[in-house]
């Protein structure tokens, strides 16, 4: 594995899998990232992602060196030829050159804007480290695809699964802030290459982008797609179609004690951070359905599994 920024990367998802959950077996450090350095950047705030990944690089044995890049580094161009006389002080060309030398991986977070699809759907910020960086890139969730939660998602659901081909139910909840689609876009991937039935519920005019769900079912009626699930995955993403939106804070969605009833006893996922009582309701984060702790947990796991390919390309 050369670099970690979409699940393209991936060569074996089951081996990495299986390798995430042995190192979980293990649960004691190896010394593949011994003399190594990870620089984390971070653009956006963030919890498991920054300290799920800070643990399993030091479990690798790797020194850590993390960034608020948003407030504490110099303000970066990403354009080409830009004339800098404005507020940019640093061009990304010298930043990634300058933190390669420093860093034996670089893992950047990167939201995108919500208001230029085009735009984000470009990945400028982390195109731009994979570019200019000479050591491995990972993506700690960008503007389309957050790799390191799915990866994460595909080990809970390996791990947890009760039946060979389980049903995975990915449904809309309704949300106060515009979110971006990267976690259900990374999803969908992930489970579109796991052994599972996949179907897709939100409600009109958040459909997903079609070349991210390709033949996936796509359901409108949320109860008929929460029929019979094995898994449910509840996830709040804004409007792609008309993009960057809210169309809708229909509370009928929010992920209920009656809806966990339609399913086949589900476990109940969700990538956190959570709003109760919007999202998912009390009753359901706090019943034994609820992996999300669980879930969250197994982030460790996926990173460490990906920092290790990344440090030796060869396994
Ligand atoms: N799920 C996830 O990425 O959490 P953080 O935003 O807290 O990192």
């Amino acid at each position: 594995m050369k670099n970690y920024t979409n699940l393209l990367d991936i060569e074996n998802l089951q081996e990495l899998i299986e390798e995430a959950l042995q190192l979980k077996k293990e649960n004691s450090a190896a010394d593949a990232g011994k003399g190594k350095t990870l620089g984390m950047l971070f653009f956006n705030p963030s919890l498991r992602t920054r300290l799920s990944t800070e643990k399993a690089a030091k479990l690798l044995g790797m020194e850590v060196m993390v960034m608020n890049a948003d407030k504490d580094g110099w303000a970066l161009e990403f354009e080409d030829g830009a004339v800098m006389d404005s507020n940019k002080a640093e061009h990304i060309k010298e930043a990634a050159a300058v933190l390669s030398q420093y860093c034996d991986i670089i893992a950047v977070r990167a939201f995108p804007g919500l208001e230029d699809r085009e735009k984000d759907e470009a990945e400028l910020v982390l195109n731009s480290f994979q570019k200019y960086a000479s050591v491995p890139v990972v993506n700690l969730e960008s503007a389309t695809a957050h790799p390191l939660q799915a990866l994460t998602d595909a080990i809970t659901i390996s791990e947890l699964k009760k039946v060979k081909r389980p049903k995975v139910v990915l449904t809309w909840a309704p949300h106060p802030r515009a979110l971006p689609q990267s976690v259900p876009n990374s999803f969908v991937d992930v489970m579109q290459r796991a052994d599972v039935d996949l179907v897709i519920t939100n409600p009109e005019g958040y459909d997903l982008n079609s070349k991210i769900t390709k033949d996936t079912p796509v359901i409108h009626d949320q109860e008929e797609a929460l029929k019979d699930a094995d898994f449910v995955y509840v996830k709040n993403w804004s409007s792609y179609e008309d993009y960057g939106k809210i169309l809708s804070d229909d509370r009928s969605w929010t992920f209920s004690q009656e809806k966990l009833a339609v399913t086949n006893n589900a476990k109940v996922m969700h990538c956190l951070p959570v709003r109760r009582n919007v999202v998912i309701d009390d009753t359901v984060l706090d019943c034994g359905n609820s992996v999300v702790i669980h879930q969250a947990n197994n982030r460790t796991f996926a990173a460490q599994a990906v920092l290790r390919r990344l440090l030796i390309p060869a396994t």
